[in-house]
């Protein structure tokens, strides 16, 4: 069953900077969600919540009726979550197939804790998950890099190894951050198929965070726009993209890049 994801008055601050102020919003079962917003807006922070992370100062976050805010990383996988990071932590040395097989970190990429590879299944167990590795590389696209080494592909296709990772974890509600950034045309359209055959194939929730709009609006029902760690608003892609606050904020934001 795909999972409900509702957010409440979400708060987390670092020091003393907000980060996230009163965020909420309901991500509906089998839904595809965008969550947008320029850069420092605080979508990876959210994320971080979400997954557990980091632990907001105050709110609530639940997955169907269940308040998961301040669980660990590994409680959340039991809850059916899973999730993709802007900046893939592969082990490059190790095969694209042994990389699906390691299953979701639940530690942050370049975190303090190092995770090594460790293949927990054995013998019946490991082949079936072997098999059903293999399975979802060749339907992402990338059977044919299976036994190869990671580093042999390019980023775009590190992108492709997490999303089977977090596949492979049969998940419920799947985040996925900024899982387009870096790709090439072929590869967007790539991830573009794969996440429109889980929507038919799988009973998931998907919520993405991504800058490039022509793919939000070609995959979400629903998005919710951050700015300085609050919602701006939230409805569709198209309202979204039209919405003279939303404007606003990426032009804001692009001339403070400017400036910098
Ligand atoms: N661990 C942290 N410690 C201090 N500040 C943080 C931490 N993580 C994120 N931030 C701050 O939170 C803000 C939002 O960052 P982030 O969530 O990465 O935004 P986005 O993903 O929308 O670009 C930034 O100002 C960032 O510096
Ligand atoms: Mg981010």
């Amino acid at each position: 069953m795909a999972a409900r994801l509702t957010l409440h008055e979400v708060t987390l601050r670092f020091g003393g900077v907000k980060v996230l102020q009163d965020v909420g919003f309901t991500v509906e079962p089998g839904q595809i969600f965008g969550l947008v917003g320029p850069n420092g807006a605080g979508k990876t922070s959210l994320f971080n919540c979400i997954s557990g992370h980091y632990h907001p100062n105050s709110g609530s976050i639940t997955i169907d009726e269940t308040e998961v805010l301040g669980n660990a990383p590994s409680r959340l996988a039991r809850h059916g979550l899973a999730r993709t990071f802007q900046h893939p932590a592969l082990q490059l040395h190790a095969t694209v197939l042994e990389n699906v097989l390691l299953g979701a970190h639940t530690h942050l990429p370049g975190g303090p804790v190092s995770w090594s590879l460790r293949l927990p299944y054995t013998g019946r167990a490991e082949k079936d998950r072997r098999e059903e590795a293999r399975a979802l590389l060749e339907r992402n696209g990338l059977g044919w890099a299976a036994d190869l080494p990671a580093d042999e592909l390019s980023h775009g296709l590190h992108k492709g190894i997490e999303l089977c990772r977090a596949l492979l974890m049969r998940p419920r509600l799947l985040l996925l951050d900024e899982p387009a950034a870096g790709l090439s045309h072929g590869e967007v359209e790539q991830f573009s198929d794969s996440i429109k055959r889980l929507r038919e194939e799988e009973d998931i929730t998907i919520v993405i965070v991504e800058h490039h709009m022509g793919l939000i609006a070609a995959l979400t029902d629903r998005v919710v726009v951050l700015d300085h760690g609050r919602v701006l608003m939230e409805g569709t892609a198209a309202q979204a993209q039209s919405d003279p606050r939303v404007i606003e904020a990426y032009i804001g934001k692009e001339a403070t890049d400017d400036a910098a």
